[in-house]
């Protein structure tokens, strides 16, 4: 088999084999392959697209590349949850106790982040000592102690996503639904969930702009779950603004302790509840989404879920004084008010540019070998729906910086103020089964 012919075939819209999607990921992992060729592939699948069948080949020859943990030793049914990326979306840290908190199963691998969307990893490195890397073994009993562990992602796990991910990040092919979906599914696949519960984000700060795209991408990795035995679901959430008010790592810790305390941030309480009704009911810990939802609820309330991340955080080795009086996580030398010069209300927040406005601050990697800041952040004052008076502060910048103007014109660019109070933004659009 030659490469040329694989790329040529798809380049004429033609369906590969699992031969040749074979060839190409296991040539492509073992570097027989060159960039230049995977680069042309990944571009002609772009403009091509991929059969259901072919994205569910590419997904497990993905999940075949490297290490596949074997997660048979954690007692229960194992429930991940995955989001497609979003900025201020710290909900793995609300849902991951909260399930814990009935019983279920939590044994999650994550990545760090790269450009606008920020990385598990790295939030969760904001609490001193806090460990990701372990042995397997620790990993597994963590798990089955607390019911909730989080890792780092073993440097084996699914390479050839991993080689391809970095490269699609430079040659303008990302966002193509196959290869979103293919990747995603192939990290699930390879780190050993019983099933899946997806959050596909939707609006202007995700990979999806659209709901149509959102749902297709979806819809996608769904078939992909079912093919591959994986009880999939997937919920479609909104992120045409960024989740909660805080974006960064410290910042979205502290964000999230606060609402597994109980405090009713909307948006993150309502979604992390929804997907974590969902996990329990996927894990057969309640017959019904509403027994889950009602428990998981009183959970939030009664102090259990904020007990299971405590537990989990100094498990972890992490400083559980950062969480008990959360004003000892690190925090900025200068907080720096960025100021409306139009009174109306908050119509839109571009996700993506506050994204970009904290990586400008350290917060989050142009470049997988920028060092992040953890105590940078931005604090955002309004959301969609809300009042703004001429010269009220809208977002505070957590900087080290006195002077960031890149990022005080992106949290500026991101705000859209207009006349008429615009309608409620939806959260929840869609639960695709
Ligand atoms: N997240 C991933 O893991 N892969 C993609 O391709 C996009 C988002």
């Amino acid at each position: 088999m030659r490469m040329v012919d694989v790329i040529l075939k798809k380049r004429n819209g033609q369906m590969l084999t699992e031969a040749e999607i074979r060839y190409f990921v296991e040539g492509y992992t073992a570097g027989d392959i060159p960039d230049y060729q995977a680069s042309a592939l990944m571009m002609a699948i772009y403009f091509k697209g991929m059969s259901a069948d072919e994205t569910a080949v590419l997904t497990e020859a993905m999940a075949q590349s490297g290490d596949t943990i074997d997660l048979s030793a954690i007692e229960g049914h194992i429930v991940d949850k995955h989001s497609t990326g979003g900025v201020g979306d710290k909900i793995t840290f609300i849902t991951g106790p909260l399930v814990a908190s009935v019983g279920v199963p939590v044994a999650k691998m994550s990545g760090r982040g790269l450009g606008h969307t920020g990385g598990t990893l790295d939030k969760l490195e904001s609490i001193a000592g806090f460990q990701i890397e372990m042995s397997k073994e620790d990993f597994i009993s963590n798990v089955n102690t607390n019911k909730l562990s989080v890792a780092g992602q073993t440097g084996n796990l699914a390479p050839a996503d991993k080689k391809l991910y970095a490269l699609r990040d430079v040659t303008g092919t990302v966002d193509s639904i196959p290869l979103i979906a293919g990747s995603i599914m192939s990290k699930k696949l390879a780190s050993g969930a019983d099933s899946i519960v997806l959050d596909v984000k939707t609006g202007s700060g995700a990979f999806m702009k659209t709901l149509d795209e959102s749902r297709a991408l979806a819809q996608e990795m769904v078939n992909i779950g079912k093919k591959l035995g994986r009880n999939t679901i997937a919920v479609i959430s909104d992120m045409n603004q960024p989740l909660g008010y805080e974006i960064g790592n410290a910042n979205e810790i502290k964000e999230a302790a606060e609402v597994l305390q109980g405090k009713k941030v909307e948006d993150l309480r309502n979604l992390s509840l929804e997907l974590a009704a969902h996990m329990a009911v996927l894990a057969g810990a309640f017959s019904s989404y509403q027994d889950a939802y009602g428990e998981l609820e009183n959970n939030l309330d009664n102090g259990k879920a904020f007990q299971a991340f405590r537990t989990f955080i100094s498990a972890q080795g992490g400083d559980i004084s950062m969480i008990d009086d959360l004003s000892r996580l690190p925090a900025a030398a200068h907080h720096i008010k960025v100021v409306s010069d139009k009174e109306g209300y908050v119509e839109e927040i571009d996700a993506e540019s506050i994204g970009v406005a904290a990586m400008y601050l350290g917060a989050g990697r142009a470049t997988k070998e920028d060092k992040i800041n953890h105590s940078v952040g931005i604090t955002l004052n309004k959301k969609i729906g809300d009042e703004v008076k001429k010269g009220e502060t809208i977002a505070v910048l957590h900087s080290e910086d006195t002077t960031p103007n890149d990022s005080l014109e992106k949290v500026k660019e991101a705000y859209k103020i207009a006349q008429e109070k615009p309608k409620k933004q939806q959260l929840i659009y869609e639960v695709i089964k």
